[in-house]
């Protein structure tokens, strides 16, 4: 956190910082996704975390940041996102390329240095 930032929690445990005018603040999203505190086992790829009705604090899951300037693509990038990885998944079994595993790559959001290699074998 920058020098200038006085961080704090309130009653409620919610973490409030207050900062001069022009102080940037960076979330650490990438180590929140995988604090086992918030998410447990958190390399584990457990759809069943999202399901309705699972009880979690409402900022633990910040892909689109969140607060006043979150991601305004929010709603359409997820419909987007559902639409495509359901064709797909209709027509095609997806598989990994081990002799070309994805190298993240920490930007705005996660990206991958080296691309994503997928085998697609036609179903049907
Ligand atoms: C999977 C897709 C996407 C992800 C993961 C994503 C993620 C984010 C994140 C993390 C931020 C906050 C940046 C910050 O804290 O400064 C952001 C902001 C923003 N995003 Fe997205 N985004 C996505 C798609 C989109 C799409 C499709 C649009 C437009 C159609 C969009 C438009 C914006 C805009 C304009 C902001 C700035 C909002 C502001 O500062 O008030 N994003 N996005």
């Amino acid at each position: 956190m920058n020098q200038g930032v006085t961080p704090g929690c309130n009653p409620s445990s919610h973490i409030f910082v207050s900062s001069p005018t022009g102080v940037q603040v960076t979330l650490f999203i990438y180590g929140l996704h995988h604090n086992p505190k918030v998410w447990p086992n958190p390399e584990l790829f457990d759809p069943s975390r999202f399901a309705p009705d699972t009880p979690r604090h409402s900022h633990s899951f910040l892909p689109f940041s969140g607060g006043a300037r979150n991601c305004i693509g929010k709603q359409f990038a997820m419909s987007e996102m559902k639409v495509i990885v359901a064709l797909t998944l209709l027509r095609f079994e997806l598989l990994p390329d081990p002799t070309r595993v994805p190298m993240p790559l920490a930007r705005l959001v996660l990206k991958s240095k080296n691309g994503i290699y997928l085998h697609l074998k036609k179903l049907h």
